[in-house]
């Protein structure tokens, strides 16, 4: 509905060429045009629930509210992670308990952890909820533990048939999973045993068969339309493209989107080399973004790349917000997921140091946009620690929305058409001169939003365009010293809107879509 036809993207074009002429270089203008609509923002459940679910209940609400409600993060995709039992592995709090017992016989009362914070998102209406595993049970990998090992060829219709009665369990208990991967980062083992964490090597060329196994067993009770298989979640963007002539050929038409991790932290050339190739060899396939963590780096992005150290400040979260506009701005995805959300690895003990939590340092990890100590269990510190990223996550999670599900539509009533062609807030490109990586428009049926971080430490503007009516609301700002604070909107001038952008901040200018 929000699509213009061709004659109205010219207009808007040779309208954007004029207003040049007349404010020299510092205008910018919201295309008439949609590129991309949004499908979700999110994170994964692995594998803080071990831990958070010990903690009070008033803060295990807290925490949900944080991550599930629009008052928090607003996510709008949650990873639940189905556990596969722990087998070998040295970390207990990455040890999740399986629901496989034996073929066909579960223990629905295991990973309790686990299942309260779905439950959580599902009750808070978090509308996309995917379930995935980083291994299949123990009893059904090739070292009989849940690492260290490969997936077993000729067990795809048992590990498929396991994971579709966990979903269908959880289905029937109306919380809306609607995509299952059921293979996280298969390029690795994760040995040598005791290992610090779950995986199963699934080779390339078994891959084909274990969605095969899923998509079987899921058709087999109904749900092929409305839970969506996802793969093959390589850590890079290189592995994900070296490796699909190998499995997505035979299984093309089973995916429902390819999803890939990007540990390898792409230029933008490598990123843009990917989205062509995968376009170009399996189109009409989209690729999401559905697990990066772990960077430090500067605040216009560079610096980044797979590394120790945790970071808090504004600096870390716009070296973030950079990598979701290069997923969203620059491959054009319609989907982005962090990785853990939660996470104990603050590098220090903020009970014996004040500052631990807001200071940075090269013993803790950027893995979480929240954060609690680890020794809760000993010192009963049952603190959440919230990191600049969070603040600067809940504007993607906030503005960049998925179309909502109405809960009341029992899910096995829902078509695949909620699934594929849900009517999700849309990117606009701008276009200009002063058009960069740092700044996205965001558009639904009555409001334009536009996220827009200054990485420089000056303060600055961008005067924007809009290709039709306009009137400025309000904005939310996250700089050094403001998380998400409430702000006047822009101000016009001539045909124009006046964005102030203070130095080192992400600001959300809201529009109303409607003349002033
Ligand atoms: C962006 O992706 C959408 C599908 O999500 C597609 O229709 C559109 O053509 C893409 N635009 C660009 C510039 O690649
Ligand atoms: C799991 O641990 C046991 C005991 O250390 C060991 O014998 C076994 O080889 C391990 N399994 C794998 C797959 O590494
Ligand atoms: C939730 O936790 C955050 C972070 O510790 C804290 O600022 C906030 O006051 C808590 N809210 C409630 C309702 O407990």
């Amino acid at each position: 509905m929000l699509i213009s036809s061709g004659r109205n993207t010219c207009f808007a074009l040779i309208f954007t060429s004029i207003l040049f002429l007349i404010d020299g270089a510092t205008s910018a203008s919201v295309s008439a045009t949609p590129a991309q609509t949004f499908h979700g923002v999110g994170g994964s459940g692995a594998w803080w629930p071990m831990d958070l679910y010990n903690f009070p209940e008033a803060t295990r609400q807290n925490l949900s509210a944080l991550l599930f409600s629009p008052s928090g993060l607003g996510l709008s995709s949650y990873r639940y992670n189905i556990g596969g039992g722990g087998v070998n592995v040295s970390n207990p709090v990455r040890a999740p308990e399986t629901f496989y017992v034996s073929p066909g016989v579960y223990d629905f009362s295991r990973d309790k952890q686990g299942v309260y914070f779905l439950l959580e998102a599902s009750k808070r209406g978090v509308p996309s909820i995917t379930a995935f595993a980083n291994t299949a049970p123990a009893k059904l990998t090739s070292g009989g533990a849940s690492c260290n090992g490969g997936f077993v060829s000729g067990t795809g219709s048992a590990y498929g048939t396991y994971l579709a009665d966990v979903i269908a369990h959880f289905r029937g208990q109306g919380v809306n999973i609607n995509y299952v991967s059921p293979m996280n980062e298969p390029d690795s083992s994760f040995g040598p045993s005791p290992c610090g964490q779950e995986g199963m090597q699934v080779q390339p060329s078994q891959r084909a068969e274990v969605i095969n196994g899923v998509y079987s067993a899921l058709s087999a009770k109904g749900l092929a339309s409305s839970v969506g298989i996802l793969a093959d979640e390589s850590s890079s963007l290189g592995n994900a493209g070296n490796e699909y002539a190998a499995w997505l050929p035979q299984v093309q038409d089973k995916v429902a989107a390819l999803v890939h991790h990007t540990y390898d932290f792409p230029s933008d050339a490598s990123y843009t080399s990917y989205i062509s190739n995968t376009n170009r060899l399996y189109p009409g396939k989209l690729t999401w973004m559905s697990e990066i963590c772990c960077s430090l780096g500067n605040a216009d992005g560079s610096g980044k790349g797979w590394s120790g150290g945790y970071d808090p400040s504004i600096k870390n979260a716009l070296m973030f917000s950079s990598l979701v506009f290069q997923s969203f701005i620059l491959a054009n995805e319609t989907h982005y997921d962090f990785w853990t959300l939660v996470s104990n690895q603050l590098g220090c003990s903020p009970l014996n140091n004040a500052a631990c939590a807001t200071t940075a340092n090269s013993n803790g990890w950027n893995d979480g946009v929240i954060y609690y100590d680890g020794s809760y269990a000993t010192n009963k510190n049952y603190q959440l620690f919230i990191k600049k990223q969070f603040w600067v996550y809940k504007h993607f999670g906030n503005f960049v929305k998925r179309a909502y599900q109405p809960p009341t539509l029992l899910p096995s009533l829902q078509p695949r058409m909620t699934i594929f062609c849900s009517a999700g807030s849309q990117r606009r490109p701008i276009i200009g001169s002063d058009a960069n990586k740092f700044t996205m428009a965001v558009s639904d049926a009555s409001t334009y939003y536009i996220l827009a971080t200054n990485p420089n430490s000056g303060d600055t503007s961008l005067t924007l365009t809009f290709p039709d009516a306009a009137c400025a609301n309000r904005a939310h700002r996250t700089s050094a010293s403001e998380d998400f604070v409430q702000l006047a909107g822009a101000v016009r001038s001539g045909t124009g809107w006046v964005l102030a952008l203070k130095g080192t901040s992400l600001t959300t200018y809201i529009f109303d879509r409607r003349n002033c």
